[in-house]
Order: C-alpha cells, then structure tokens, then sequence
C-alpha cells in the first residue's frame, strides 16, 4: 500500500495527511474547502517544525513530509488510484453518505474505503457502496501525530482480511490499534462523551465553575487534562454531533446532550476551533474562563 487519500483537511484530516506523509506514504489530501486546505499545510509545516526542534524528525523528514502531500478540491482526482481512502470530513451523515457514494464510483474496486467518523454506524456507511466488506472505521485520535491509539471498527459486514490490514497499516504508523465492533459511539466516545456531558451538567447545575470541575478531574483523577479542555479540544460541535447519536442508537434519554452544551453551540462557540468555549483562546493561551454566561 503506498497511495492513500484523505479527505477533509480540518482537525483530523491535516494529523492524518501528516502521519501517513511521513511514514512515507504519499497523500491526496481533499477538502471542498480551498481555505482549509492552505490552512492544513500550514499547521502540518508548524507541527513538523515543532517536531524538528524537539529532535524528533530531521529537517530531510519535514521537507519529505510535506512533499509526500499533494491537495485537491476534487474528489474523482483526488482518490484516483489510491489504495486506501481514510475519510475525515465533518461529523454529519449525509455529508459522509455521499462521499461514500461517489467514493464506491471513483475508486478501483480493491481500495479500501476507511472513516474516521467519531460515532456514525460503519454498518449504515458501508450499506450505501456496493463493496461493504472493504469499508472499516480507523478512528484517529487528535492530535494524531502524537496520539497513539486507533480504534479499527468492524461493520457488519466488514472482512477479516480487511481489518487485518488495517490493523497492520496502523502499526506501520507508529500507532496501537485496538479492533472493536460496530455499535454507537464504539467504546472511545460511548465512555468519554457521558463523562463530558456529565461535567458539562455538573457546570449547568451550579455545582461548581469551570476551572474547579477541571482540577477535580485532573488532581483527582489523574486525567491529562480537564473534560471541559478536553471539549474544546476536541469542538464543542463535535461532541453534540456524538450525543445525538447515542442518544438516537440507543434510545436513551441517558445520553440526551446538557441545554449549555447545545446553547454553546447555537451560539458558535465550538472550543478551540472557534476561539471560545469553555474557555477563551483568542489570545493564544486558554486564559479567561466563559462559559458562566451561557446558563
Ligand atoms: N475533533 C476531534 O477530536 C475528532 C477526533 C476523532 C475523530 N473525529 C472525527 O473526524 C471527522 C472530522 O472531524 P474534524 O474535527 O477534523 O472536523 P473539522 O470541522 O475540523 O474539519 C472537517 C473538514 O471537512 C471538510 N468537508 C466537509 N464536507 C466535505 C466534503 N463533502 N468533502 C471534502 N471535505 C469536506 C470541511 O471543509 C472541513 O475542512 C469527523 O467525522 C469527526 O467526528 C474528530
């Protein structure tokens, strides 16, 4: 395997494209987005830097890396004779069942179609291309430069020699992959997302601010970081996309997203990505905690 295709340039899609590039790979990187695509290459060349001056890579491996990457805004060139498609769009179905849908047209009939969706069904994904056997979930964690972990999941009807292969190619990446099955929110997000909602009530309630629930949980705990930087982190907008999809797969209320949390988003405060969620990143540095006027 040598030619993969990314597709989407945001978070996800920039590590990804970044993590396959320097392990040799060359990579289509695809988004609708002519912005996002400039905006990839320029944190994919900010992260290789980083990883230059901490002696991680040599300045031959960052200029290979970015050579190794090739963009496009159009789909059909873009997955052209690719072995692998690993899709990294946004967290939204019909945008991942038409991509799925023109990918089953545009690609050869032995490439493997992969997502990295964070909770939609792999089963439903599969079920609109006419090879459901070659499409498997490679669910990356951010950042995935530095982050070890793939969640390989089997669909329904995906392959044994698929997900061996997957399972493979992630350990061609430096990666640990752990293979689970297709159920909603596989077991990432089907843990972490009641923790974030729960911490998110626990603000909405009163119970305690922002700082005070993420000092818990990192003295505590020891958990890295705070669930509600970790929210950030990972967009506000894309934790309420995850929530809504356990709490429709399941159908328990259990797992109904905290009214803040969908405030937050209504008012596009995604975390990170936007500036501003549960705290304030305008000035670079997460220093000024907002979210107490939301409730
Ligand atoms: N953010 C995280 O921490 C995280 C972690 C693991 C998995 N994921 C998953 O990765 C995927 C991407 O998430 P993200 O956080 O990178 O989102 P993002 O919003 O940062 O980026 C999404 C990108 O997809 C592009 N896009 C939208 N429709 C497209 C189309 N039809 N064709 C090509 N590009 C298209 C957008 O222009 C944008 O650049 C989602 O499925 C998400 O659930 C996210």
């Amino acid at each position: 395997m040598n030619n993969v295709a990314v597709i989407g340039s945001g978070t996800m899609g920039n590590g990804i494209a970044h993590s396959f590039a320097q392990n040799k790979f060359k990579v289509s990187l695809i988004d609708i987005s002519d912005e996002s695509l400039r905006n990839a290459i320029i944190t994919i060349t900010k992260n290789l830097d980083r990883q230059v001056s901490k002696g991680m890579i040599t300045l031959e491996d960052k200029e290979m890396t970015l050579k190794n990457i090739t963009c496009f805004t159009d789909l059909e060139k873009g997955v052209k004779n690719v072995d692998l498609v690993v899709e990294a769009a946004s967290e939204n179905l019909a945008i991942k069942l038409k991509i799925f849908q023109d990918l089953d047209r545009f690609t050869m009939p032995e490439t493997i179609l992969a997502s990295n969706t964070s909770s939609i069904s792999i089963t439903k994904i599969a079920s609109v291309t006419q090879k459901p056997d070659k499409v498997i979930g490679m669910h990356f964690m951010n950042p995935v430069p530095v982050m070890k972990l793939v969640e390989v999941i089997r669909g329904y009807a995906t392959s044994d020699e698929i997900t061996n292969t997957i399972m493979d190619l992630s350990k061609t990446l430096g990666k640990i992959p752990v293979e689970v099955n297709d159920y909603p929110g596989f077991v990432a997000n089907r843990i972490l997302m009641p923790m974030i909602n729960e911490a998110i009530y626990t603000l909405y309630e009163g119970v305690a601010g922002v700082e005070e629930i993420d000092t818990v949980m990192k003295l505590g705990m020891a958990h890295p970081m705070g669930p509600l930087q970790l929210a950030d982190f990972i967009g506000l907008d894309v934790c309420l996309s995850i929530l809504q999809v356990l709490n429709e797969g399941f159908g328990n209320p259990k797992y109904a997203a905290c009214p803040l949390l969908v405030n937050m988003v209504n008012a596009g405060n995604k975390g990170v990505k936007s500036g501003e969620g549960f705290y304030n990143y305008t000035h670079g540095t997460k220093d000024l905690v907002v979210a107490e006027k939301f409730r």
